[in-house]
């Protein structure tokens, strides 16, 4: 079976999984402290950089740092995974949804000028599936408006956006590090920023809001959470890090073959290749409909065929949850026909190019002789 994604876990990873439990100390400590510098001089920009047990753990203490909460409106795209929305909701904000283009699935400035109110505080752009939001345009309405602009990179790790890598522009910017991301800690998440109080205080917010004198006497001023990251996982991700620049290398290579050797197809909606973009899945759109099947009896016919494809994501807003905040089908077309119709091919590192091509015949087969080759 060909799954949509896999960990590229060797021998090296597990030695130095080994060697941390080995030791005196497995939960938070030097490993963690090591990877946070790490990571900062990968990102570039002079940034700070502080772990947390999950990407979404980054984002609420994100927002919690910023002071977003009850009465603030918070912009985010209704085609993401739930958890951008939902850290919104964990704060007492509330979610406002904009549409997403069909192509990129990211936000564009214009969707998010029409929906700022006088009670919008931030905007969370998300970069989808590893390709850069056009950020400049944002970052200018942001300034306007007084908006905080906090990034969604949790599928992001190692895009380049107008040159420079994502989580280098000073701006708060959250990775994730969970196993199907481009490099992990098993579970994991980052916060970027150049800001020394946010950093400070997402310190405090990730463990029980607790700071420390001089003789190391504990005193708590706000709340915190329980959001810390083992040395475990940080000692995965320390040997994870060196490998990033190779792994995108080849899923690039991976994702510019899909786009040549996939059919081309009225029923198939493909990505676009753009400079910068880590291809953390390639996602196309099918429409299942036209060549008489559902999804679910496609994703069947690929399964009984050894190749496993992922759903990212139904649109956000029509989960039951957002559909009490007053959103409906028909409110982001774009979003809900992604969300119909989106399926992830595989796509990971260690995908051969005989498994790829099998994947790429497999459409051909599909598309074009019916599903009857
Ligand atoms: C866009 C997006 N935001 C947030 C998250 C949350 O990250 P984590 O699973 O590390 O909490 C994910 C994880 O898949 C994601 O894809």
């Amino acid at each position: 079976m060909i799954p949509f994604t896999r960990p590229t876990i060797g021998d090296e990873e597990v030695a130095a999984v080994a060697r941390v439990l080995r030791s005196v100390w497995i939960t938070t400590g030097p490993k963690v402290a090591e990877l946070e510098v790490a990571l900062a001089d990968y990102l570039g920009g002079g940034v700070g950089v502080r772990l947390f047990n999950s990407g979404t753990s980054a984002l609420e203490a994100a927002l919690l740092a910023h002071d977003i909460g009850p009465g603030d409106e918070v912009i985010v795209p209704a085609m993401s995974f739930v958890a951008t929305a939902n850290v919104v909701v964990r704060v007492g904000a509330r979610p406002v949804f904009v549409d997403v283009d069909l192509v990129s699935r990211n936000l564009a400035v214009e969707a998010v000028a029409a929906a700022v109110t006088p009670s919008t505080k931030a905007v969370i752009p998300v970069h989808f599936a590893g390709r850069a939001v056009e950020m400049a345009p944002i970052h200018a309405l942001a300034e306007r408006h007084g908006l905080l602009v906090l990034e969604d990179a949790a599928q992001a790790i190692g895009t380049e956006y107008q040159g420079r890598r994502i989580g280098s522009s000073g701006n708060p910017v959250c990775f994730s590090f969970h196993p199907n991301k481009n490099i992990t800690t098993i579970e994991g998440g980052a916060l970027a920023c150049s800001d020394p109080a946010v950093l400070k205080r997402v310190e405090r917010i990730r463990f029980h809001g607790i700071e420390r004198d001089d003789e190391g006497l504990i005193s708590v001023s706000e709340w915190g959470g329980k959001m810390n990251l083992p040395d475990v996982g940080a000692a995965l991700g320390l040997v994870q890090l060196p490998r990033l620049v190779d792994f995108n290398q080849r899923r690039r290579e991976l994702a510019l073959r899909y786009l040549e050797k996939l059919p081309r197809h009225p029923a198939l909606v493909l990505p676009e290749d753009v400079p910068g973009h880590s291809w953390h899945m390639f996602c196309v759109c099918l429409d299942a409909e036209s060549i008489g099947m559902s999804r679910g009896q496609v994703i069947d016919w690929f399964r009984q065929r050894g190749v496993g494809l992922g759903i990212h994501y139904p649109a956000m807003h029509l989960f039951p949850l957002y559909r009490r905040y007053g959103y409906r089908e028909g409110d982001f077309p774009n979003a809900e026909r992604i969300g119909a119709q989106t399926l992830t091919l595989p796509l990971f590192p260690t995908l051969t190019d005989e498994e790829q091509q099998q994947v790429c015949n497999l459409f051909h087969e599909l598309l074009e002789e019916g599903g009857r080759g």
